[in-house]
């Protein structure tokens, strides 16, 4: 059975939300690589044992086996010089460059690239955007991809979440196939996905009782924030200084809404990696206190037996904050999979051992469909 599922490599994988995610879809994980000791724990735990816990500068391509998809939410770094990739300075290159080192390896049929809503203005040093550096380099990669991107915004796929983030697919031109992002599932006035649907009957779940401790400030301001509030119902005198000054000068900073804490009524907002009740909606609706590690978990929308790993509170909250949430995973991962469906079997099979489009139509194997 699991030698017929379409094999995925995943690079930063973290604990693996993309990858649980795509596994849902159908796929099989077939090596994954992290430098996070907690990430990798727990990725060994849940998912799957052969994880490489590795700076992956320093993997050879030759001991990443091959692959059907490769998955990468690579951290952003801009290029020092747009669209060339001899003119990093770092003459290692930037972490996107590592997975196209391997895209070029070993020849997806799809690539697979999450990150932050910012890579849509995130600029090169030339003034360049980053993100059309990175969709040049992808086409340029033999045999050439077709690519294409969209922001997505995880609750309208069932997360329950408002979670923004960009995804980047390249599609080898050689499967003459073109991908399309699925259709919203779900409306924002759906009452399945509200904090106070997400947070029931959690009591004796695993990492529950993993609760993140305040900051004495915070501690000192959050009995003041009432459910659905933020740091705009804290009275003046109990401000620190800092907050102080922001509140002097509101429109100067465009009336920012801190120390958020979502209602039972309302979709969560995004948990962040840093978990900071300042800039997420990490604070529970009720009680005073930071969301524990099962309650992101679930806002992530992370199955109750997945179990979080690591002697750190924060590493924990990081991994969740950083992964791409299960469900959303599994969408992107269906729409792969309904794509990829649309070619031939016989000449699937043939393109995922490595053939090219030309040599299939040259050995007549029936696979004119593909051009
Ligand atoms: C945004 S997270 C990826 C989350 C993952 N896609 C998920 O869904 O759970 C980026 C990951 O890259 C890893 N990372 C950062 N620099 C790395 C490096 N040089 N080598 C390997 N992994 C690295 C981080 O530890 C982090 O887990």
């Amino acid at each position: 059975m699991d030698n017929k599922r379409l094999k995925v490599v995943s690079l930063f994988s973290g604990c693996g939300g993309l990858d649980l995610g795509l596994e849902q879809a159908g796929f099989k994980v077939v090596w994954a690589n992290d430098i996070d000791n907690a990430a990798v724990e727990t990725y060994e735990y849940n998912i799957n044992p052969q994880i490489i816990k590795s700076e992956i500068k320093d993997i050879h391509v030759d001991s990443i086996p091959q692959c059907d998809i490769l998955a990468a939410g690579f951290p952003c770094q801009p290029f020092s010089s747009a669209g060339s990739r001899k003119g990093i300075e770092d003459e290692r290159g930037t972490l996107f460059e590592e997975a196209i080192r391997v895209i070029d390896s070993k020849k997806p049929l799809v690539v697979v690239f999450e990150n932050v809503r910012g890579l849509l203005s995130i600029k090169n040093t030339d003034g360049s955007l980053l993100l059309n550096s990175i969709i040049a380099t992808l086409e340029d990669v033999e045999p050439g991809y077709t690519v294409t991107y969209k922001l997505l915004k995880a609750s309208d796929y069932g997360v329950p979440q408002q979670r923004y983030r960009v995804f980047i697919i390249g599609v080898r031109n050689d499967i003459n196939q073109s991908f399309e992002f699925p259709s919203p599932t779900h409306s924002i006035d759906d009452k399945t996905l509200t904090v106070g649907n997400i947070i029931k009957g959690i009591k004796n779940l695993p990492n529950q009782n993993d609760v993140w401790k305040l900051s004495p400030q915070s501690e000192n301001m959050i009995p003041f924030i009432p459910e659905g509030g933020s740091w705009k119902d804290v009275p003046y005198e109990e401000l620190p200084e800092r907050l102080k000054g922001i509140r002097d000068n509101i429109k100067k900073y465009r009336s920012p809404n801190f120390y958020r804490r979502y209602s039972r009524d309302e979709i969560n907002g995004t948990i962040t990696a840093a978990a900071t009740p300042e800039n997420c909606g990490i604070l529970h609706p009720l009680e005073n206190r930071r969301y524990s590690i099962r309650e992101i978990a679930r806002i992530q929308s992370f199955p109750d037996d997945f179990v979080f790993k690591g002697d750190s509170i924060a590493a924990k909250y990081r991994m969740i904050g950083n992964a791409v949430p299960p469900k959303l995973g599994e969408v992107i991962g269906k729409a792969i999979l309904d794509m990829l469906g649309k070619i031939n079997p016989v000449c699937l099979e043939d393109l995922r051992n490595g053939h090219t489009q030309l040599d299939l139509f040259e050995n007549d194997k029936g696979c004119t469909l593909l051009l």
